[in-house]
């Protein structure tokens, strides 16, 4: 088959679109307000965009909590999302008030970051602290702004539970991280195939 997305014309229920790039990483993002309230909810158009330094990017169907406590505080950290944490990450994409904190409704303890004020998820295995370096308001083709904004964030320290680190590597087939596939669906690693690069 093939449909034009502007026509929408792949007669499926349900847009197809994310069930082909997926699974996509989940940035489980915790901010803080400015009235202190500590924030957290999952974002699947997610990824680490680049090292030296290491960027992080996720993206927000118009100015959710998270970007706009980033915009106040340029600070958040983006904890792993985990099998073993799936339901709580589903929880938290709940919409709530700006004075309710998810870490509550989906009974987390949060934990100290190092080097920002936002709280980490203590739970998470993995943890990046990062600070704001840009937000952009994607455009489509013809230059008409979509609503959709792209925030870019550098990442200042990182934690691991060193329990997932094994002959010096983080085995992620262990961490179970998990990915957003289509619609309701989530996916997680448990198997990884090294292939080393061609010479
Ligand atoms: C697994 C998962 C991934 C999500 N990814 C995104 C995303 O990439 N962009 C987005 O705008 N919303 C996404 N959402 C919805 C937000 O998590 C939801 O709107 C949440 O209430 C936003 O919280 P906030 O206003 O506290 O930032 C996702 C939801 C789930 C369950």
């Amino acid at each position: 088959m093939f449909y034009e997305t502007a026509r929408r014309d792949h007669g499926l229920p349900h847009d197809p679109i994310k069930a082909i790039v997926a699974p996509r990483p989940i940035g489980w993002i915790s901010t803080l307000s400015e009235d202190g309230v500590a924030n957290l909810a999952p974002y699947s158009f997610f990824n680490l965009v680049s090292t030296r330094p290491d960027i992080v990017a996720f993206s927000s169907d118009g100015l959710k909590h998270t970007v706009r406590n980033i915009l106040a505080t340029r600070e958040f950290v983006c904890n792993l999302a985990t099998l073993e944490l799936i339901e709580a990450v589903n929880l938290t994409s709940k919409p709530v008030k700006p004075d309710e904190s998810e870490f509550d409704l989906a009974g987390l303890m949060p934990a100290p970051s190092r080097l920002i004020a936002p709280p980490r998820v203590a739970a998470s295995p993995c943890a990046l602290e990062c600070v704001w370096i840009d937000t952009l308001e994607l455009k489509d083709q013809h230059g008409d702004a979509t609503g959709t904004h792209l925030t870019l964030g550098e990442v200042l320290g990182v934690h691991i539970d060193e329990a997932f680190i094994e002959d010096g590597l983080l085995r992620t087939e262990k961490l179970h991280s998990l990915g957003r596939d289509g619609y309701f669906d989530y996916s997680w690693v448990d198997a990884v195939r090294s292939v080393p690069r061609p010479r």
